[in-house]
């Protein structure tokens, strides 16, 4: 019997189930579903709207190569620890994200500072940062008020070029963007890039 795919999505829009992102990135599951066949998905969600930021002993452990990295209940150490067993466990990180003020929002961002982790998820070596997760398949279902790509895109994209950068810090290097680009140009223009997404996404997973 063959073992189920584990899929880890992570959700960073404020707007929960009417969140365009998280819309998009569950056409991203159909097609990991069309792709795998009959293999099961085993779907792990967390929200990361209720993910506080990083505290004090996690930066003093971070800073401190000698310092025993044991966190109290409930600290950024342990959640750090669990995070990064939850994002080890995956075969394939699916992240649900829109674009705020060019980039990911604070959400997203906490998570990154909680697995980006130095002397765990990665080393620092005179050669630049190595990674030590096992690389994998990332989606990113990306929305956007406006344009983010092409050449009426009025803005700077530091969401797809950031993600690329703090991943590839962990060894995770295989991302694939998906985007719903214009949202705040209306219902029809909203329909239109829906579309296109959803092009993209099928035209992706058949090919592969
Ligand atoms: C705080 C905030 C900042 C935003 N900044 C941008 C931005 O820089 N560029 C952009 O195109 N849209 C921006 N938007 C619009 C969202 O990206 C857009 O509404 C998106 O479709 C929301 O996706 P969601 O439904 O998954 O949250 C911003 C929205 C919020 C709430």
């Amino acid at each position: 019997m063959t073992t189920p795919l584990r899929v880890l999505r992570l959700a960073s829009s404020p707007r929960g189930a009417d969140s365009e992102s998280l819309r998009l990135s569950q056409r991203v599951l159909d097609g990991l579903a069309a792709q795998h066949g009959g293999r099961a998905l085993e779907l792990q969600d967390v929200d990361l709207n209720d993910l506080p930021h990083v505290d004090t002993a996690y930066a003093v452990a971070l800073a401190t190569p000698t310092a025993s990295a044991q966190g109290e209940p409930g600290s950024t150490l342990q959640r750090s620890d669990a995070l990064i067993r939850q994002l080890d466990e995956a075969d394939v990180l699916l992240i649900a994200t829109p674009m705020h003020n060019y980039t990911v929002p604070s959400a997203l961002k906490s998570w990154v500072d909680h697995v980006v982790r130095v002397r765990v998820t990665f080393n620092g070596t005179p050669q630049g940062k190595v990674g030590l997760l096992r690389d994998r398949p990332v989606y990113v279902a990306v929305s956007s008020g406006g344009l983010i790509s092409g050449e009426q895109a009025r803005q700077p994209d530091f969401l797809r070029p950031y993600l690329q950068a703090a991943l590839g810090t962990v060894g995770l290097h295989d991302l694939h963007f998906f985007c719903v680009e214009g949202t705040a140009r209306g219902e029809q223009a909203t329909a239109d890039a829906r579309l296109a997404a959803e092009a993209a996404i099928s035209a992706f997973f058949s090919a592969a």
